[in-house]
């Protein structure tokens, strides 16, 4: 077998170099990247980027992603009724860049649709899956979101990758 290019037992204690450590290595998954939204209680849309989503199950149909509790939005999402997941297209990159940024209006110069619960649904993705904020549970430093879906669409369009820290298309891959 190869030598591994890094090797941790990871100890009681959370040092940073073993945190990194342990990010490249989860890093190595390749993911899809969405962009999961909201309109918060004064109207105002919310958003952010998110590579933690992923399915749960068909019946019922339930996804996951999960929210860091650092995140200023915590609370708004703990809160609403429904939430959308965008997954970007390829040609989407900038879209997540701009979205995992605290940039005051992340929504400037977008013209997004309007789903179950007032949901933003960004045009150009691959797909789209609305749902009711079901059940929350307790992840770590983050709050695991699982979503039951209630409307879905999708395209057939290319999707953005993530996968070693950069975005990728599936060809790269
Ligand atoms: C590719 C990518 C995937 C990400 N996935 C997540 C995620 O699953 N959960 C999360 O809480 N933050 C994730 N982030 C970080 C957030 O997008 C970033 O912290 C953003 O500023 C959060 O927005 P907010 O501060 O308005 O809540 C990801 C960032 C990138 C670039």
């Amino acid at each position: 077998m190869n030598k591994p290019i890094e090797a941790f037992h990871i100890a009681p204690s959370s040092e940073a170099a073993g945190q990194r450590a342990l990010r490249n290595a989860l890093g190595v998954f390749a993911t899809g990247v969405t962009v999961v939204t909201m309109r918060g209680a004064g109207g105002e849309p919310i958003g952010l980027t998110v590579n933690s989503f992923n399915a749960v199950s068909l019946d019922p149909p339930l996804i996951v992603w999960s929210l860091s509790l650092a995140s200023p939005n915590l609370e708004s999402f703990r809160g609403c009724g429904h939430y959308a997941v965008n997954v970007l297209a390829l040609d989407q990159a900038w879209l997540s860049q701009r979205f995992a940024s605290r940039e005051a209006d992340k929504f400037a110069g977008l013209e997004p649709k309007s789903g179950l619960g007032g949901a933003p649904l960004l045009t150009g993705c691959c797909a789209w899956f609305e749902c009711a904020n079901q059940a929350q549970h307790a992840g770590g430093d983050h709050l695991l979101f699982i979503g039951r879906v209630e409307r879905h669409s999708h395209h057939r369009k290319e999707p953005l990758v993530f996968q070693g820290g950069r975005y990728r298309a599936l060809r790269d891959v």
